[in-house]
């Protein structure tokens, strides 16, 4: 990624770039640490991509949760290297890429092939490709070959379908393992709740995410007048 003040652009090794600051020619070998001057003369930091640079950069298909969000799905989970994970939908990626980058083993199905190429080229740009393989499909019709496979440490989901996938999520996951569903609205909460409920999982929780950022001003300190900040909500749960 490259900087200069507040400018930011992900540019591949060899990309040319023109600017209103001047072209910007990326040499092959570009490192992070390196700076890479535009032909009139501005200097940019080439630094490395880092977890929130994804949600800010990369190109944009279903709504990609926010970085918040992600946060508690990581802490509420454990998820940690070498799980196996399950991902659904992948959207644009960015709660997949996050779980590449916390080194987990992780297949994530997006059911529109068009998103499912962009998300694989996005896995690509955050370095997890090694990691987050992208297929294309409807995860719901492929729950009976996943049960057969490696019990999962992890199921994410977010999709309206959701509630579906947790009726199966027993027969998924490693005893313990965690299920987390993300959804924006209430019904879609509700929903996944009763499918927890009646496929006998445990410790079920739901919490509906909302952050206030804070204004510091010469005049005092306070919450944001800029409203309340709800992205969703978030239901996790644990198989017996
Ligand atoms: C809200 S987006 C997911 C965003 C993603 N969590 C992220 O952080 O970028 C939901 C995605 O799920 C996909 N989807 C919906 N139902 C699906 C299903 N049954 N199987 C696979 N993908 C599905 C949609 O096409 C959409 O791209």
């Amino acid at each position: 990624m490259l900087v200069h003040e507040d400018r930011e652009y992900l540019l591949e090794p060899g990309a040319e770039f023109g600017t209103d600051l001047g072209v910007i020619e990326v040499p092959e070998d570009v490192a992070a640490g390196d700076t890479v001057e535009t032909h009139l003369g501005t200097v940019f930091e080439v630094r490395e991509l880092r977890g929130p640079d994804l949600f800010d950069h990369l190109e944009r298909t279903g709504a990609p949760m926010m970085p918040r969000d992600i946060g508690l799905v990581l802490g509420l989970t454990g998820v940690s290297r070498g799980d196996r994970v399950l991902d659904a939908g992948t959207g644009t990626g960015i709660l997949a890429a996050h779980l590449g980058r916390v080194d987990a083993d992780v297949t994530s199905y997006e059911i529109d092939p068009e998103f499912a190429e962009v998300a694989r080229e996005n896995m690509r740009i955050a370095g997890v490709d090694d990691r987050v393989e992208v297929r294309t499909g409807d995860l719901t019709a492929h729950l009976d070959a996943l049960a057969a496979d490696d019990p999962l440490h992890v199921l994410t989901l977010d999709t309206g379908d959701a509630p579906a996938v947790v009726e199966r999520a027993g027969a998924l996951l490693v005893s313990g393992g965690y299920v987390a569903v993300y959804s924006p609205f209430v019904e879609g909460t509700r929903e996944a709740v009763r499918a927890a409920r009646e496929a006998g999982l445990v410790e079920i929780e739901t919490r509906e995410t909302i952050q206030r950022e804070m204004d510091f001003s010469d005049r005092g300190s306070r919450p944001s007048t800029g409203g309340v900040g709800h992205t969703g909500y978030l239901v996790i749960a644990r198989a017996p």
